[in-house]
């Protein structure tokens, strides 16, 4: 909902609501965009009385040149010069916007013909509030951006704790919590590529002390961008954190043509005094409705070859591993690399990228016979691609050296295999070849369900052989324009395709991608206990709907840890539940335990995929144990999940309290993936959603089976519904 209350101004007071939340600008005709409060939804007396309350009274969207020192949301240079822009509230545009409102609050430089609208958008069913600004150019002459942030929040000064993502490849979405202290806090990207594997580009800020995952205010912020980002808070001498999100400007400046509109990524925000998991809910909620493609259709059960035989593909493999999936009740084949290269067969990583025609060597009946093979096993096809990529080894990069990244007069540099090289997005003609490897693919065989789309390298050298030589500041920013036009047009004909967005593993696990992509792969590391961490974190932003999670080999591939099936399977079911093994090296005992997990995973995949999650014990806590659940909107149902993280003699293991349960609703209680000689001792008792949240069950730390197959593993599945 949206109120403009007027006031003694023109236009006063602009209310911007969602059904929890408040965000409150003084728009005053003539004079600056002022933001005064965002935080819990607020009645309409409040909001008249905001300012005798004493509110932020900062500046919305700050430009440089007039207002001192402050860090600022916008630098321009204009075109004779001057380097100092001074907005001004022109008018303000508020309308309906599929259910929700968008409003465009006009500012104009007091002397220059010089434009930006503040925007902010909501939607009916979620909490969140999106924000970005269209900046225009009306001078005669190109003006210069140097800075241009989507959106600016500041926050009262005090215990404010920061809650952010970082990393790496193989340790993806790590948890990092600090206190807000003075000086700048900076989080940033600059891949150019992938955006989400050392730092992530959504933040949450809790605003009384420590973050505390189920109370407690908390602002969520998460910019919605491919590309290379910024996110920094200046905790200056004022009585504020000053919050500012947007592409990051370094290296980047924009030469803003006359008449041309320059629009920034959408930031999304959003509140709740439910601590961290509730801004996690509200995130996982407008995801689904809003920011990823088909988040209301359940997920697929696959498997992926990738770990199974990595690059060793053939016809006869290929069709054993779907009828192994197949006969545990998968609903989903995924060929990963190494199936394509004509004259230079991709048998490495070192050749091939951008020759996307089939070796018929390894198949000799193409894709189409895998295609066949999949309907006859009763399951869908789907296929890798990195499509934004090419070698130096390849027919594309003989056709086109024109077309990948490098500097003028300078040798390309190389990434994987030695050879790997990035195409220039900026360019129409890439752009063009792009969409034509999907479309090329899909023509061919319209049954393909599902496309893995990697990009496994960065910028590594800056130089665009298309853009003019002026505007070669322009690459990274014209590279996600590109990479956006290719997935629209994708989008536009394969609307129902399935599409995985993976970059080495975690790269781009952002909404910016996320609403051509269904899903992302969450790492390449897929060692189960390595993955509680990494999923932990990736769920403070993105629903389990998102979330490639796979059961693979033990010892585990990237760890060399050798971790029980069961524990692997606990963990990999609570995201977008996969396989990535050979099956033909599984025992029939272990077949037979992941049938019945996949079974079970049917059972309650729409709670774990489209369920509210509640995290309960932290794994970055150090208590021994991690925990979380998810209930379904209406409280019918739940999935509880404890996993151990390590093991000792006489240890002490907290008893972990639920939430999200109705305290008035009586709950029985199943283990899922069984594997104790006799069953726990709560199995199909009914407890009161009351007594789980206040008292928990006391989870025993082992399991129970034959001697010679304990191990120093434990983890636990519960299912919970309401009688
Ligand atoms: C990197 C990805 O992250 C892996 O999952 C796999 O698809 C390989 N690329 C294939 O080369």
């Amino acid at each position: 909902m949206l109120a403009v209350c007027f006031g003694a101004a023109a236009y006063g007071q602009v209310h911007i609501s969602t059904s929890r939340t408040s965000l409150v600008l003084d728009a005053s005709e003539g004079q600056k965009l002022m933001m005064l409060y965002y935080g819990d939804r607020l009645s309409e007396d409040d909001v008249r009385n905001l300012k005798a309350a004493g509110a932020f009274n900062a500046e919305a969207y700050p430009a440089y040149g007039m207002s001192g020192a402050s860090e600022t949301a916008l630098a321009v240079t204009h075109s004779d010069g001057n380097m100092s822009t001074d907005l001004i509230v022109d008018n303000v545009e508020i309308s309906d916007k599929d259910g929700g409102k968008l409003a465009k609050i006009c500012l104009k430089d007091k002397v220059y013909p010089f434009y930006v609208n503040v925007c902010y958008r909501t939607y009916p069913d979620s909490e969140v509030i999106e924000t970005w600004s269209e900046i225009e150019n009306r001078e005669k002459k190109p003006v210069v951006l140097t800075e241009f942030y989507s959106g600016f929040l500041p926050l009262r000064r005090g215990d404010v704790w920061i809650s952010h993502l970082y990393g790496s490849w193989a340790n993806e979405a790590k948890l990092a919590q600090e206190p807000l202290m003075p000086g700048m806090k900076v989080i940033k990207n600059k891949d150019g590529v992938r955006n989400s594997h050392t730092a992530h580009s959504e933040v949450m800020f809790s605003l009384d002390g420590k973050p505390m995952e189920n109370s407690g205010r908390v602002i969520g912020a998460a910019l919605c961008y491919s590309g290379n980002y910024e996110l920094k808070v200046d905790t200056d001498d004022s009585e504020y954190h000053r919050f500012f999100a947007g592409i990051n400007p370094d290296n980047s400046s924009y030469r803003l043509a006359s008449k041309e509109v320059f629009k920034t990524p959408e930031l999304a925000l959003t509140y709740s005094d439910e601590g961290m998991s509730g801004v996690s809910r509200n995130f996982h909620r407008w995801g689904r409705n809003h920011r990823i493609a088909h988040g209301d259709v359940p997920r697929k059960i696959l498997l992926n070859s990738w770990e199974g035989v990595y690059f060793d593909i053939n016809e006869a493999g290929m069709d054993q591993m779907m009828g192994d999936i197949a006969s545990m009740g998968g609903e989903l084949f995924v060929m990963d690399d190494g199936w394509f290269g004509v004259k230079y067969p991709r048998l490495t990583d070192n050749c091939a990228l951008g020759d996307w025609g089939v070796d018929r060597n390894k198949l000799p009946g193409g894709v189409s016979a895998l295609v066949k093979m999949a309907e006859d096993h009763g399951i869908r096809f789907g296929i890798w691609i990195e499509p934004e990529m090419t070698n130096t080894v390849s027919e594309l990069y003989e056709k086109h050296p024109d077309w990948v990244i490098k500097a003028p007069k300078r040798e390309p540099v190389t990434g994987r295999g030695g050879t790997q090289l990035v195409l220039d997005l900026s360019n129409p003609e890439v752009q063009d070849f792009i969409f034509s490897v999907v479309d090329d693919i899909m023509t061919a065989n319209p049954e393909i369900d599902y496309i893995k789309w990697d990009a496994n390298m960065n910028i590594a050298n800056h130089g665009s052989q298309y853009l003019a030589s002026d505007n070669q500041s322009h690459l990274y920013i014209e590279y996600h324009r590109g990479f956006a036009k290719v997935c629209d047009r994708i989008r536009a004909k394969y609307p129902d395709l399935v599409i995985q967005a993976c970059a080495s593993g975690g790269g781009r696990a952002n909404y910016g991608v996320l609403p051509w992509f269904d899903e992302f792969w969450v790492s390449d590391n897929t060692d189960a206990l390595q993955r509680v961490y990494m999923q932990w974190g990736t769920s403070y932003f993105f629903p389990a709907i998102t979330m490639g999670s796979h059961i693979s080999a033990a010892p585990n591939h990237q760890t060399s840890r050798t971790i029980p099936l069961k524990y692997r399977i606990d963990v990999a079911m609570s995201g977008r539940l996969g396989m990535e093994i050979q099956p033909k090296n599984m025992t029939q005992e272990e077949i037979t335990l992941c049938r019945n997990a996949i079974a079970q995973y049917k059972q309650i995949r729409p709670v774990v995929q489209f369920g509210d999650i509640y995290r309960l014990v932290s794994p970055y806590d150090n208590l021994g144990v991690a925990s979380l659940m998810y209930c379904t909107p209406e409280k019918d149902e739940a999935v509880f999940y404890w996993w151990k993280l390590e093991h000792f003699c006489n240890q002490h293991l907290p008893r972990v309290t639920m939430a999200g349960l109705d305290p008035d609703r009586n709950y029985k209680v199943v283990e899922l993936n069984r594997i104790d000689s006799e069953p726990l001792p709560f199995e199909g008792a009914v407890f009161s959603g009351r007594f789980l949240m206040e008292n928990g069950l006391e989870i025993p730390y082992t399991h129970k089976v034959d001697y010679h197959r304990q191990n120093d593993w434990a983890s636990r599945v519960l299912y919970l519904e309401a009688l």
